[in-house]
């Protein structure tokens, strides 16, 4: 799609978004328009009763006295409330209303260059498709929107920031790309391929494969992939964008499960194809090293991911199988389906071991038990660190992807004691996602550590505020901000 803005003025043709804040005041062009269709947008707006309430809207076809073919009056809410995240929901609105339109004109009076870009921004969030492996489609149903022209009071600054707010978009349809894929397209090696896209972008990519991992003592991720045919693959990217590029880096870790079958303790057929998507931790991981690259952000930040399938085979590891993980621990696995902890052990620990890590946030879709407690509204997170978390949970609330903090403690750590090796990857069955988290803790030293549980929010089959149904890519927009706001100088 192709975003353009320029300075407002009263439109003479096509599709027209006019911007109506919330007490229905027209702007001066608006206002014109008004006049030249004798007055057709005044009284529409007060037979349907509409205020400029946020997100709400009212259409007006073929009004009499100008060639605008239809008039969308779109509700700005107040002004006062009017903020980036809002800005970008509104731009959702308008895509679902204009998208059969080929060219439309969006004229947001008395905005600025930032609310702008965030419109033009939500407008390309909600118009993202996957439609690659359709050889038939209805004519009707494919989507026409080809441009999209953003009038605002200064459409230079506007353009100056979208560069930033484009380069977030293309990180989060990077991420809902790989999360979309098929499983059979999808896999740990055709992931890394897929990354090394990146380096176009000027992140630096390379990848360990099991022999290397092997050397390193992974026994637990790769126990995990040993039932699978593909070789499994520990991603390393690196934006190095920091003035000093010796500055410490975030590091951020992704699960990578690209197909998770639940291995030896199987899942059940139902819904098992929603198990493509477990690979969501590392999809956000490669989306956000696109989005800092291309907004060319001054931070140095590592991102990695493990990349396994886990799969039922003659060479699968067992239920009571007894695994050594890098940092030495030994894991008694008695569930092969709570793998992610198991790749994320090992990554984690490689993370310290590696970089000196000024954080580690790592993103998982670790527990079914964590859509139980807060469903698709927000993610999980658990942390040893007060203001690491504090700031993730800002930088959701600033960005509409929340977070939710649940508490930890050795009264949940007794919960996974083995009788025989140094814990076991399953608790008792309460407070699942608690467990799990604990076990991870158990792989971090002293770095201030944040462990986000997403598995509710990654995919949503409706669709949400920005996102058309399907992957969502959850986390970009919140961890690009948690960046930006914190280790952006
Ligand atoms: N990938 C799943 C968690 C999951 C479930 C993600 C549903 C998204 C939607 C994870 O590997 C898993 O299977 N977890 C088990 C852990 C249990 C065996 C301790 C679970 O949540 O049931
Ligand atoms: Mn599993
Ligand atoms: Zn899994």
């Amino acid at each position: 799609m192709n975003i353009t803005f320029s300075k407002i003025s009263v439109p003479t043709q096509g599709v027209v978004v006019l911007g109506v804040p919330e007490g229905g005041k027209l702007g001066a062009a608006a206002a014109k328009l008004d006049k030249q269709t004798r007055g057709t947008l005044s009284r529409a707006m007060k037979t349907a009763e509409f205020t400029g309430k946020r997100e709400k809207s009212l259409v007006i076809i073929a009004p009499t006295g100008t060639k605008v073919t239809r008039i969308i009056l779109m509700g700005l809410g107040s002004p006062k409330t009017l903020d980036n995240v809002a800005a970008e929901r509104i731009g959702a609105v308008i895509y679902d209303l204009v998208s059969k339109d080929p060219n439309v004109t969006a004229v947001l009076e008395n905005t600025d260059g930032a609310l702008a870009a965030h419109v033009a921004g939500g407008v390309a969030l909600k118009s993202y498709r996957f439609a690659k492996y359709r050889t038939k489609e209805d004519k009707d149903a494919k989507p026409k929107l080809k441009s999209v022209d953003v009038q605002c009071d200064s459409p230079s600054d506007a353009k100056k920031q979208h560069v930033a707010v484009e380069a977030v978009v293309d990180g989060v349809f990077f991420t809902r790309d790989v999360i979309t894929e098929p499983p059979n397209v999808i896999y740990p090696e055709s992931f890394v391929a897929r990354a090394k896209e990146l380096t176009k972008d000027g992140v630096k990519v390379e990848a360990l494969g099991e022999a290397a991992m092997k050397k390193l003592g992974m026994g637990a991720l790769l126990g995990v992939g040993q039932g699978s045919v593909r070789e499994s693959q520990l991603l390393v990217m690196r934006w190095d964008g920091a003035k000093d590029k010796s500055t410490d880096p975030i590091v951020i870790v992704g699960k990578g499960v690209t197909f998770d079958t639940g291995g030896i303790s199987l899942k059940p057929p139902a819904g098992m194809w929603d198990m493509k998507w477990d690979m969501g931790g590392a999809g956000v991981v490669v989306g956000l090293m696109r989005a800092l690259a291309r907004r060319k952000a001054k931070v140095n930040v590592v991102g990695l991911c493990g990349l396994v399938e886990n799969m039922p085979d003659g060479n699968a590891q067992r239920p009571g199988d007894v695994v050594t993980s890098m940092s030495g621990q030994t894991i008694e696995v008695l569930n092969t389906d709570a793998e992610g902890r198991l790749v994320l052990a090992d990554v984690l620990w490689y993370a310290q071991q590696r970089f000196k890590p000024k954080a580690i946030v790592d993103l998982a879709t670790l527990t079914g038990a964590i859509i139980a407690a807060l469903s698709e509204h927000y993610a999980g997170i658990f942390s040893n660190n007060d203001d690491l978390s504090a700031k993730l949970i800002a930088a959701g609330q600033a960005v509409s992807e929340r977070l939710w903090r649940l508490p930890m403690g050795d009264e949940y750590d007794r919960d996974i004691k083995s009788p025989i090796a140094d814990m076991k990857n399953i608790g008792g069955g309460r407070a699942g996602s608690i467990t799990a988290a604990q076990f991870l803790q158990r792989f971090i030293k002293d770095v201030p550590w944040a462990h986000l549980d997403i598995a509710g929010v990654v995919w949503n089959e409706k669709g949400t505020a920005l996102a058309p149904g399907g992957g969502t890519g959850y986390g970009v927009r919140l961890l690009n901000r948690f960046i930006a706001d914190n280790y952006e100088a």
